[in-house]
């Protein structure tokens, strides 16, 4: 069996830079108030005309271009997303069509803020299977479009972005284990009512929005990921001091920091982009991750850990020698 490797990464983020000031004309909050809470300073809102393929199309591009590798040689290409371009064709068709590549498989996976965990978990199988030998995987979302922009409790922690790795078949370390998780019973402390099979004669327009018991989410989120951080590590037989780097999901800076002091790591090898990114989804690990690859803290050979909490609920973890 081969190992999964991550050989490129990739980040794509809207032109438009949305400030707290600007929300404090929106809604009644304040730039305080957005800091303090949530570590969130600023957002990225996709233009009028983009859509989410857009975005994932130009991280897509970004990831091969950093693996330095032929566009044809992928194939499969799994999309994370909840705010796909249409009910379908998946956003992993449309992206496939415009990278020109035919026949290969595609799909989308919606596990809400772990679906690129989920996505890359799929990814990992397929190629630890032989099923496949170079995948495309992707996290990419305009939350813009789903926020009630009159709910203070929502739209200032969300952002637009998308991101992407290209893993490949190696016989060296690579994805060294992903763990998946959800519990479908506290569906209505964070969901999007609306849905195509629940009809749209008696849609209000709130339900077309994101609706969150946002401190009890906070809560579950904080013991949820502490325990899977060290589930993860234990089931591999590393410990806390052997980890490089935790790259976690971007939802608030309290949640961040409440994890890495479970773990017992200083905040200087954590990767944080809450505050520039604010809460990107299943986009925010694939985006930190190409920033932190960019800007040369993450190297090759680094041991990190990936974890993700999210609407269903749904979490997981991966641990990555990169
Ligand atoms: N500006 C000013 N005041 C506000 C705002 C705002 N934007 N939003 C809420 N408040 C007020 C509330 O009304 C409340 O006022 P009250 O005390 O008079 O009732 C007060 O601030 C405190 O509200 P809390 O909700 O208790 O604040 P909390 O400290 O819990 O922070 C937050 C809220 C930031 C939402 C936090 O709970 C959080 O981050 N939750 C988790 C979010 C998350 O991780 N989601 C999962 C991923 S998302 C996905 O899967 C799609």
């Amino acid at each position: 069996m081969s190992n999964a490797r991550i050989i490129g990464t990739g980040g794509y983020l809207p032109k438009r830079i949305m400030s707290n000031k600007e929300l404090e004309e929106i809604v009644d909050t304040s730039d305080e108030w957005i800091r303090e809470r949530s570590g969130i300073k600023r957002r990225r809102i996709a233009a009028d005309d983009e859509k989410t393929s857009d975005m994932a199309l130009a991280a897509a591009n970004n990831a091969l271009a950093a693996a330095a590798i032929d566009v044809t040689d992928i194939d499969l290409i799994v999309v994370a997303t909840t705010t796909a371009d249409k009910v379908f064709p998946s956003t992993a068709c449309i992206v496939q069509r415009r990278l020109g590549l035919e026949k290969i498989p595609a799909f989308d996976i919606n596990a809400a803020c772990s679906g690129f965990i989920y996505a890359l978990d799929v990814a990992n199988r397929f190629i630890r299977t032989g099923g496949a030998t170079t995948v495309l995987v992707i996290g990419a979302e305009i939350y813009s479009r789903i926020l009630d922009w009159t709910d203070r409790t929502t739209c200032v922690l969300f952002g637009d972005g998308a991101g992407a790795v290209i893993l490949q078949a190696t016989d060296e370390e690579g994805i060294i284990s992903t763990h998946i998780h959800s519990d479908g019973k506290h569906e209505e402390l964070l969901h999007v009512p609306a849905g195509v099979s629940s009809g749209y004669a008696d849609v209000t327009v709130e339900a077309a929005y994101i609706q969150m018991k946002g401190n009890e989410v906070f809560r579950k989120a904080v013991s949820t990921l502490g325990a899977i951080a060290k589930e993860t590590l234990l089931e591999n037989g590393f410990e806390q001091n052997d980890l490089d780097w935790l790259v976690p999901h971007q939802a608030n800076r309290r949640i961040i920091s409440a994890a890495a002091k479970k773990l017992g790591l200083p905040m200087e090898r954590v990767i944080v982009t809450v505050d520039e990114h604010a809460n990107t989804s299943s986009a925010s690990i694939p985006l930190a991750l190409d920033v932190a690859v960019r800007d040369g803290r993450i190297q090759r050979g680094d041991l990190l850990l990936f974890e993700a909490f999210g609407a269903g609920f749904t979490w997981g973890s991966a641990l990555v020698r990169y």
